[in-house]
């Protein structure tokens, strides 16, 4: 559902600053947010308090690490001119929405987030029994709806936290959204509209409300949201009136899956840091050349004239990846006829990868030696985001009638 002004949909995202970024993180994340980048508008941050609900007890890598991660976005095609790119901490907002969710948010709600069981079991050496890891997913929802968010492009892991999200604007919503003279207010709305648009509204609401007719619903929205000649807070007014609910302060952000694209590692499981399988983003040439060489290839080929099996081959699901359906029958083919070495087998992959990487590491490059531009690309972005952040806040700090 858009209930935002704007027709383009906004997109908020954000990652943790866990280190060096792997081509697990650009096949799986990155190259998603560069394609959205272009059609969205975007919201990418450094969620670097999220750090700090884990790595509460050394805090000595954060800030580097917020540094290289902007780096590593960056050489992946992530464009400040197209997105806005910031710090979490550096709009204190995300702290402020934070604290007054949490007052209406049932610590139970908290405690079945699967996250918070499992997490806690993983990381068994650090004490996550803290009020900070507890509320790890609600900083996330605040994170997302302090921007309005219509969608949020993440992992098959995190789609409870935006159901939690979801959970909690909707809560905010019927606790606050009922402003004194709501549907007085709501039927001066209609008025402005203009007669035509005002009849259609209440023909839709009125098979919505009465019917039940949630085609009709999703018609209605889709003409709310394409109206020009009202404000935003009118709006929010309509989508609310159309459902029979107040007025939608914080609107419910979708879940936007990336594409299970699970990028393997030098050992055939999924890539990932605590594995020690990666390819970082800005590995040198000679390091991804020697990495690829040396990976496991099928255990029952000993002995170059021994057949393989691609099935049994880490190799060959690079070749999934990386290689065109001629390389991928010489490559299977191949292995299964003792044909070709496993070393000649890789260099295709070698090259493909080489070839993904030159463009990304050319442009990491520029950026480590241009210091003063990240700083400015970081301070332009949490501008522009704490303007959004703020409105939004004071848009909640009315509903609560707090001022
Ligand atoms: N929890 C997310 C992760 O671990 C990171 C994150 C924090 C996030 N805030 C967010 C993702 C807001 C999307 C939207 O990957
Ligand atoms: Fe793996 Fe290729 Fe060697 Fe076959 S030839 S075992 S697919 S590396």
């Amino acid at each position: 559902m858009d209930t935002t002004s704007s027709q383009t949909k906004r997109v908020v995202s954000g990652m943790r600053p866990t280190g060096k970024l792997h081509l697990g993180h650009y096949h799986g994340v990155l190259k998603n947010w560069v394609e959205m980048q272009r059609e969205y508008e975007c919201f990418f941050f450094v969620a670097d308090w999220h750090a700090l609900t884990t790595h509460y007890n050394d805090t000595s890598n954060i800030a580097n690490s917020v540094e290289d991660m902007l780096i590593d976005w960056l050489a992946a095609g992530i464009d400040p001119s197209a997105a806005t790119l910031f710090v979490q901490s550096a709009v204190p907002e995300h702290a402020e929405l934070h604290l007054l969710l949490s007052m209406i948010t049932p610590l139970s709600w908290l405690e079945r987030v699967p996250t918070f069981k499992d997490q806690q079991k993983k990381l068994k050496e650090r004490d996550l029994s803290t009020y900070g890891f507890l509320g790890y997913p609600l900083l996330q929802s605040a994170d997302i709806l302090l921007y309005k968010a219509d969608a949020v492009p993440v992992g098959e892991d995190q789609v409870a936290h935006i159901e939690l999200t979801r959970e909690v604007a909707r809560r905010f919503n019927h606790l606050y959204g009922r402003e004194p003279n709501f549907e007085q207010n709501a039927e001066t709305a209609i008025k402005k509209m203009g007669k035509k648009n005002a009849r259609q509204y209440r023909n839709y609401r009125q098979a919505y409300q009465q019917n039940g007719d949630t085609e009709a619903l999703a018609i209605a929205q889709a003409f709310l949201a394409g109206q020009q000649n009202i404000s935003l807070g009118d709006k929010e007014r309509l989508f609310g009136y159309l459902e029979g609910i107040g007025k939608i302060i914080l609107p419910e952000p979708q879940a936007v899956l990336t594409k299970a694209s699970k990028m393997p590692g030098l050992d055939g499981q999924k890539m990932s840091k605590s594995y020690g399988n990666t390819i970082a983003l800005t590995e040198d040439a000679t390091e991804v050349e020697r990495k690829i060489r040396t990976m496991p290839t099928d255990t029952q080929r000993v002995r170059l004239t021994d057949p393989g099996d691609p099935d049994r081959c880490p190799v060959w699901q690079l070749h999934e990846i990386y290689s065109d359906e001629e390389v991928k029958t010489w490559a299977s083919e191949g292995c299964r006829t003792a044909g070709i070495g496993c070393i000649d087998c890789k260099r295709p992959v070698i090259d493909a990868v080489q070839k993904e990487l030159d463009p990304i590491r050319e442009r990491a490059n520029d950026y480590k030696n241009d210091r003063q531009q990240l700083k400015a690309i970081l301070q332009e972005g949490s501008e522009s985001a704490r303007e959004i952040a703020r409105e939004t806040l004071e848009d909640v700090i009315e509903a609560m009638r707090f001022v």
